[in-house]
């Protein structure tokens, strides 16, 4: 919505009763629920087991997720696999996906900078992390930083409090009237980018595998 300060959020292009995750994608791909989609690539929906136990969500997709509309093939991707691989994560329990699904970027010369969603970007976009949530019906999702933590526990979360702690499913996170609540429990760790930018990297990859070993039990 070029010029409006409040996008009109992703609810309309939602489809009312969706039969498949790839319904929900094609759909995804028209979404202009707020101004991202103006100057991305694409949208990058997730992917994975359509049965997967394990949903991880991611903040928004990169450079390369754009250019491959596919989350997490670029170097956090790379991190994240490591890691899930180390802790024992079986990749046929996993989906992947981001809270914003478009790439937010600023242009400096050739090269497109990543800057970080904001609120309204987040709010606008959850209604299909909703959707992929309420067909997945996962077990377990793992919320890998700030923003999906933002976009799920709402504003005050915090990575480095909460992360770590296996949670009962926010009961103030909006959901559907069949969205299965009671069956779905929370685990906030780093996001795998954080790792990259690290001065201690081992340190904090290690935290992430040490997270995931917690996830990988809970599902078990
Ligand atoms: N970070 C994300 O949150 N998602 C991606 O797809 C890539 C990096
Ligand atoms: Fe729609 Fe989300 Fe893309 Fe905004 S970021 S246009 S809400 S898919």
């Amino acid at each position: 919505m070029p010029g409006s300060d409040t996008p009109v959020g992703a609810q309309r292009w939602v489809p009312h009763h969706p039969r498949s995750l790839d319904e929900l994608k094609v759909a995804a791909a028209g979404c202009e629920g707020c101004e991202l989609y103006a100057n991305a690539t694409q949208t990058v929906f997730g992917r994975g087991a359509p049965h997967a136990r394990i949903v991880f969500v991611g903040e928004q997709p990169g450079d390369n997720e754009d250019r491959k509309g596919v989350p997490f093939v670029g170097p956090a991707g790379r991190v994240l696999r490591e890691a899930s691989d180390d802790a024992g994560i079986d990749p046929a329990d996993v989906y992947i996906t981001s809270a914003v699904k478009h790439f937010r970027f600023e242009l400096r010369g050739k090269r497109r900078i990543h800057q970080n969603p904001g609120p309204a970007h987040i709010t606008a976009c959850r209604p299909w992390l909703v959707a992929e949530f309420a067909l997945l019906k996962p077990e377990l999702v793992v919320i890998l930083g700030a923003t999906a933590g933002k976009a799920l526990l709402g504003p005050s979360f915090r990575v480095t409090q909460q992360r770590g702690k296996l949670m009962p499913w926010p009961a103030s996170a909006q959901h559907p009237e069949d969205f299965p609540v009671g069956q779905i429990q929370a685990l906030a760790t780093f996001h795998p980018s954080v790792v990259l930018r690290a001065d201690d990297r081992e340190t904090i990859y290690r935290s992430l595998v040490d997270d995931l070993k917690i996830a990988a039990a809970a599902v078990s």
